[in-house]
């Protein structure tokens, strides 16, 4: 039996857009009955908000889908790097960090969370109003729905030892 396929969704501040990546996520893998087959995680380039629970905005659209996400927001480690089978970013300033700081070897899973659906970005919600999030909620979903497929038909990611 092979090991859960690991990723992780990474933002600026890790309380907005990736917790919300990382909840629809767990709550599209729970609604297939494929929950261990996966490993969800987020983190953030920036410490700002380590330690937080995810946006209150973040956490109500989870909500009304049935979601309850209790991650508390931190800093991507070095180690994230290794462990992570992908590491998907939201924007292109969240790549570039991630790119600058990625051992080169590791550098294949990094990609943008829209690169199979839309392309483009997941725009920062945070000094805007609810409809920012419903917004990077819909193109997350979509998203989503494109890597879970992906990823259960790629044999090199469901052969990890
Ligand atoms: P996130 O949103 O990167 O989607 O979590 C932000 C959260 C906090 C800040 C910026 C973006 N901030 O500047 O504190």
């Amino acid at each position: 039996m092979s090991r859960p396929i690991r990723v992780l969704f990474v933002c600026l501040g890790n309380i907005c857009r990736s917790p919300l990546a990382e909840g629809l996520c767990i709550g599209s893998v729970e609604r297939r009955g494929l929950e261990g087959r996966f490993e969800i995680a987020s983190a953030g380039t920036a410490a700002y908000h380590a330690g937080e629970l995810a946006d209150p905005r973040t956490r109500e659209i989870l909500e009304q889908r049935g979601i309850q996400l209790r991650s508390r927001a931190r800093r991507i480690t070095p180690t994230d790097f290794v462990y992570f089978d992908h590491v998907l970013a939201m924007d292109e300033s969240n790549l570039r960090s991630l790119l600058a700081q990625c051992p080169e070897d590791h550098r294949y899973k990094l990609r943008k969370v829209l690169a199979l659906s839309s392309g483009g970005d997941v725009v920062d919600p945070y000094y805007g109003g609810p409809a920012g999030f419903e917004r990077n909620a819909a193109q997350l979903e979509v998203a989503l729905e494109a890597w879970i497929a992906h990823w259960l038909t790629d044999r090199r990611d469901s052969d990890h030892a």
